[in-house]
């Protein structure tokens, strides 16, 4: 009997361990892939990089479609170099950084970033420009894009203080057809000219503090 409960008992203290070893093992793994985020999109995700996006304060559902863009090819995987950490000046993409994460790590990587607040980039911008750049917005993006593009809420990014050089690119991969839009959108996106356009960026690159809009 004494036998049967130590065995019940070591038995019992080795499932234990190995689940806290799970556990362990788990956060440490999304504390790595966080800072391999981070190596690229900056201190929670306030990237200072002209072509690399501002991520941190998106919503968690805006940063899983976006993966599930990137696992199924719906939009293009850009190449840039690590700016800091192990891999820094070394050359990858998202499609590499989302290659191999689990639906679970994926969620965890969407729920961390999505705490962290939107950091407005800090850039030069055409006043002239971003009054059209309004207009345009108003009439065209703001049913879906709403405060300006400042909304988390509307599952579809924000545009308000987001680097310019990354939304050209942005706006430049939608015309080629490289990546996949709303059907809704493309029909908006095809009333614009090329000045439009370029008044967007304007108009979404004059947010530059908080509470701003
Ligand atoms: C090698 C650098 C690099 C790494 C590592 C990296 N990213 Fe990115 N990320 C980029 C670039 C560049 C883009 C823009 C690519 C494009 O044009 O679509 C991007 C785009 C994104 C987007 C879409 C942004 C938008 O506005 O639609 C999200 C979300 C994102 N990354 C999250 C992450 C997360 C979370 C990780 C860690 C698992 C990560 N990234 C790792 C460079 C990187
Ligand atoms: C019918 C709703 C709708 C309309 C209208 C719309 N959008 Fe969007 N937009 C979306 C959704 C949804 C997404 C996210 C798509 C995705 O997950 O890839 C998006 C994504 C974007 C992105 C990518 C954001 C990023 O971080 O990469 C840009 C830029 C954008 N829209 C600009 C515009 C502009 C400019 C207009 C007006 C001309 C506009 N949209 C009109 C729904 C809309």
């Amino acid at each position: 009997m004494k036998n049967t409960t130590s065995l019940v008992t070591s038995l019992c203290a080795g499932i234990l361990m190995i689940v806290l070893a799970a556990a362990t093992a788990s956060a440490g793994t999304i504390t790595e892939l966080v800072s391999d985020c981070e190596h690229c999109h900056d201190k929670d995700g306030a990237s200072k990089e002209a072509g690399i996006p501002i991520i941190g304060g998106f919503s968690a559902q805006y940063i899983i479609n976006s993966f599930q863009a990137y696992q199924d090819e719906a939009r293009p995987c850009k190449e840039v170099k690590y700016i800091s950490g192990p891999d820094k000046g070394e050359t990858s993409d998202m499609c590499k950084a989302v290659k191999n994460l689990t639906e679970g790590e994926i969620s965890q990587l969407a729920d961390h970033f999505a705490s962290r607040p939107f950091v407005r980039a800090s850039q030069p911008f055409d006043a002239a420009l971003a009054e059209k750049g309004r207009n345009v917005h108003a009439l065209q993006c703001n049913k879906c894009h709403e405060d300006s593009g400042s909304s988390p809420d509307d599952d579809a990014g924000i545009l308000a203080g987001q680097w310019m050089q990354y939304m050209e690119e942005q706006y430049a991969d939608y015309a080629a057809g490289k990546r996949d839009m709303p059907k809704k959108m493309k029909v908006k996106m095809d009333k614009l000219s090329e000045d439009d356009t370029r008044a967007l960026v304007h108009y979404y690159g004059s947010f530059q503090g908080p509470g701003q809009d």
